[in-house]
């Protein structure tokens, strides 16, 4: 049985994630770790502060992990407003994750990469799995790093670390942490309370998407995958849905009436970097990849959900 420890565990991601590898590996084999306490009780948990080499060590010699899920990161939207921080956490506190895994002998760590590792001068539709990264965001260059920093990692250490480039991530349960695709969530929140929403991304800026439980399965399979059959490791493009803003309004709208405006900000010169969509027969071929949810899929079940959660 696996000792799993999720840092950044309270985030969207490791919200969702956490429950699924608590029923898989048992409630007490999976340790959620975070910088912030949690507001009510999430199980077994340890405040920790990613950028603590020491700290780490100890959590996971006191906790016998041989499993880390690394998902304590500044995203990209928050990242642009402070890349001091993003480097600090993202950069610093991934070296200081895979020199603790190194030094206590621990057997995989879990680093999601993200569409932010391509850049302008990638090409823009099924974007190739292996092509150019040239990131003008703190929050992207950090998660290149990642991905050569992890496959270093393999290669001269034999940690096994490896992960998947997530498109934006779309779910109910716990709020997004500040990212570029953050609209994507938010317009569901506004709809279903009959408030007019503005877009802080323009109606046609297509972006590559998935729903939540596409998400932790996507990092599942890969985490359990046979070693022998990965060619790639630590940067597997994933594709689910692509979609604009106006494409999302119109699909929220066949459930409830509803106003956006569209006032691009900041963010939309993040997103004018990031692909349309991502060709992922590389996943496909080496762990078996494929998607569940579609736009229609997902947005039905959004709607269902955040009625039961609001109470609308
Ligand atoms: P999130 O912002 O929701 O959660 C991140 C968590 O990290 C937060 O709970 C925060 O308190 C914690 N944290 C921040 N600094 C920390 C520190 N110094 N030490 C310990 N914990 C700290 O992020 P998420 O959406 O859950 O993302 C998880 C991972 O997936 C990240 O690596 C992110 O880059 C990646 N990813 C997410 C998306 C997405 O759309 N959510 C898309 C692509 C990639
Ligand atoms: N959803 C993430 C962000 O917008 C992509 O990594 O930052």
């Amino acid at each position: 049985m696996r000792r799993i420890l999720v840092t950044g565990g309270l985030g969207q991601i490791g919200s969702e994630l956490v429950p699924y590898l608590r029923d898989k590996y048992g409630y007490e084999n999976v340790i959620v770790a975070d910088i912030r306490e949690p507001g009510e009780d999430v199980g077994p948990f340890v405040k920790l502060d990613v950028r603590r080499e020491e700290d780490i060590i100890k959590v996971i010699r006191e906790n016998d992990i041989d499993t880390i899920y690394h998902l304590a990161a500044i995203l990209s939207a928050r990242g642009e407003q402070n890349p001091q921080l993003a480097f600090d956490v993202n950069i610093r506190g991934l070296y200081a994750i895979l020199e603790a895994g190194r030094k206590t002998g621990v057997e995989r760590i879990m680093v999601p990469s993200s569409i932010a590792a391509f850049g302008p001068e990638t090409p823009k539709n099924n974007t190739p799995n292996d092509t150019i990264l040239k990131p003008r965001t703190m929050y992207g260059i950090s998660k290149v790093t990642g991905e050569l920093l992890g496959l270093y990692y393999w290669e001269k250490y034999g940690l096994d670390v490896r992960g998947v480039r997530y498109p934006g991530i779309i779910s109910w349960k716990a709020p997004p942490g500040g990212g570029t695709t953050d609209y994507a969530v938010e317009m569901f929140y506004y709809a279903l309370k009959g408030e007019k929403y503005t877009c802080f991304l323009r109606e046609d800026a297509v972006l590559p998407m998935m729903y939540m439980p596409d998400a932790i399965k996507a990092i599942t399979m890969l985490a359990e995958a046979p070693s022998e059959n990965l060619i790639h490791r630590t940067d597997f493009n994933i594709q689910a849905m692509s979609f604009s803003p106006r494409e999302l309004e119109e699909e929220i709208k066949k459930y409830v009436d509803f106003e956006v405006e569209y006032r691009p900000d900041y963010r939309q010169k993040i997103a004018d970097s990031w692909p349309r969509s991502l060709d992922d027969s590389a996943a496909r071929r080496e762990w078996g990849w494929k998607p569940d949810y579609d736009l229609q899929a997902m947005v039905k079940d959004m709607i269902e959900n955040l009625r039961r959660k609001l109470g609308v």
